[in-house]
């Protein structure tokens, strides 16, 4: 079964968040795009970037998407919005070989970028890599997940 993907973004990352949205919808790996805003128009628009990150990962923890390409000015506001809400693993990456660890190393099922941070084709770019990956529940890795999953006691 393909990735259920959330695209969001505060106004400072929305154009970006719009770019991924296009991609996604053309990516076969990709089974449902579900955008949370914002949207230019929406009077809901200057939403500060703490709604977008809780929103994404309450989804994701309710079972009602499996991942979050989330963009804000920086990337970090998102992340630690995100990383709020219990059993979400929410990173702000812009290089390729964190892009990677993010998923394999830290089974992340959020990635953060900034849209005042990188050029729209890298993010274009990492978000595509980003998707590529799958965390390996036999690696090596699994068990120092679990102690995040332990302290959160879920
Ligand atoms: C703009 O509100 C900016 O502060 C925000 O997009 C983000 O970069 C915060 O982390």
């Amino acid at each position: 079964m393909g990735i259920r993907l959330i695209v969001g973004a505060d106004e400072a990352g929305v154009d970006y968040k719009d770019q991924v949205l296009a991609d996604a919808k053309a990516d076969p790996r990709i089974n449902e795009v579900i955008d949370i805003g914002v949207n230019r128009g929406d009077a809901e628009f200057t939403r500060p970037y703490p709604y977008v990150g809780i929103a994404a990962g309450e989804m994701i923890k309710n079972g009602q998407a499996d991942r979050a390409i989330l963009f804000c000015g920086t990337g970090l506001g998102v992340a630690i919005a995100a990383n709020k809400v219990e059993g979400i693993r929410a990173a702000t990456a812009h290089d390729s070989f964190s892009v990677e660890r993010s998923v394999l190393s830290n089974n992340c099922q959020v990635l953060t970028m900034g849209q005042r941070v990188i050029g729209v084709e890298l993010a274009r770019r990492l978000a595509k890599e980003w998707l590529g990956y799958s965390f390996d529940a036999g690696s090596a890795s699994a068990a120092k997940v679990q102690v995040l999953t332990d302290f959160e006691g879920c």
